[in-house]
């Protein structure tokens, strides 16, 4: 997958935005506050309906207009274009479109344009809440099993009849056995799709990582969300009257994690803060590769403020290892030159370098 044209309307300091990026490589400069992340921020609202800065629409919309837009023309890999746009409004309304057809949410969008960010919040991945991680597993599942999502939008539902119904003063014994039911149906096959990406994805993660960092004793464990010598129907069952007392469900897949460690312990609390940006590059890579290694389809990387985040030595590395992955690449930062000779230095590609004034941007040669 490759973004062939990008057009941002009054998106942020982006009032008319018109680029055709190259398939492989493109670099974007421009001083602090000209608009650089907020182009990164436009491709991954193209893929997957919302911004990575906020979760409101609002603060997106540029402040002399109404609404904000992106269009993409997304190259697939099998040879085929397809447009795709998002659309917000102030007053809350959103569209979605993609082959010229309004599509009903933004998860529709996603499978068109799989998309990976690397910026200061995905630092925080292993010092984060296993919200965070749950996310990171997911986005494979998502984009290698189409019935994962379907399955994912269901346990969501059940989960919120099932909690409400905990809250209950007279809980109907019928009732909460339908829902657990329908919970312990839909965990087995959410767990055995998680299950069978992250059997790959460690696999592929252990090579890559030793390629970022060199140290013993790191280890990633996929946790299901409940003790593994466990059905899930007896968990259910074991954790009732705890579940009833607080009002919600304790343990399930909505609770999965990815343990990392380094010779047990927590990598966060071991690993220095460059340690752990370099076993999230691992990470980040190992998801692309996978990806592709399942798929045979590329995803796309935005990543933002490439040298703020790395030092020189492993701002390479993780070009080399973007370029040897062959997928199209969106990276900014301040400096030009030091944005540049990362690549040009490092690999055959000639990058396309665009340059962001004041929330207009050029092509520049
Ligand atoms: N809703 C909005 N309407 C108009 N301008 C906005 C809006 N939201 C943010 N801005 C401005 O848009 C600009 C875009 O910021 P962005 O974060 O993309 O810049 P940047 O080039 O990444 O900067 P830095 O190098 O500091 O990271 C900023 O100047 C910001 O103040
Ligand atoms: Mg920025």
């Amino acid at each position: 997958m490759t973004l062939k044209r990008l057009l941002i309307q009054n998106l942020r300091n982006l009032e008319g935005v018109d680029i055709a990026p190259s398939l492989q490589v493109n670099l974007i400069y421009g001083e602090n506050g000209s608009g650089k992340t907020s182009i990164l921020e436009a491709i991954n609202l193209l893929a997957l309906g919302r911004s990575f800065r906020s979760h409101k629409h609002k603060p997106l919309i540029n402040h002399q207009h109404q609404s904000f837009t992106v269009f993409g023309r997304v190259h697939a890999d099998d040879g085929s274009e397809v447009p795709i746009g998002i659309s917000r409004s102030l007053d809350g309304d959103a569209s979605f479109k993609a082959n010229g057809v309004l599509v009903p949410s933004a998860a529709d969008l996603a499978a068109y344009l799989p998309v990976q960010v690397i910026n200061s919040d995905t630092f925080l991945l292993l010092e984060g809440s296993p919200k965070v991680r749950r996310q990171f597993i997911d986005w494979l599942v998502f984009h290698v099993e189409p019935n994962f999502f379907p399955a994912w939008k269901a346990i969501q539902r059940c989960l919120k009849h099932r909690n409400s119904l905990l809250r209950r003063d007279r809980i109907d014994p019928f009732e909460l056995a339908t829902w657990d039911k329908e919970l312990v149906g839909l965990t087995d096959i959410i767990h055995e799709f998680r299950t069978q990406c992250m059997a790959q994805f460690q696999e592929t993660f252990a090579e890559l990582l030793k390629e970022f960092i060199n140290i013993d004793g790191i280890a990633l464990g996929y946790y299901r969300g409940w003790d593994k010598d466990k059905t899930y129907a007896d968990v259910l069952n074991a954790s009732f009257e705890r579940d009833k007392r607080q009002g919600f469900t304790h343990l399930g897949s909505h609770r999965a994690d990815l343990k990392i460690t380094v010779n047990g312990l927590d990598a966060a609390e071991v690993l220095s803060r460059g340690q752990q940006k370099l076993l999230v590059c691992a990470l980040k890579i190992a998801q692309g590769y996978v990806f592709t290694r399942i798929t045979g389809r590329k995803s796309i990387y935005l990543v933002d403020d490439l040298p703020a985040e790395l030092d020189e030595k492993h701002r390479a590395l993780l070009v080399h290892w973007l370029d040897t992955m062959g997928t199209q690449v969106f990276i900014t930062g301040v400096e030009p030159e030091t944005l540049a000779s990362s690549w040009r230095d490092k690999t055959k590609i000639t990058p396309k370098m665009f340059h962001v004034e004041q929330g207009r941007v050029t092509e520049v040669s």
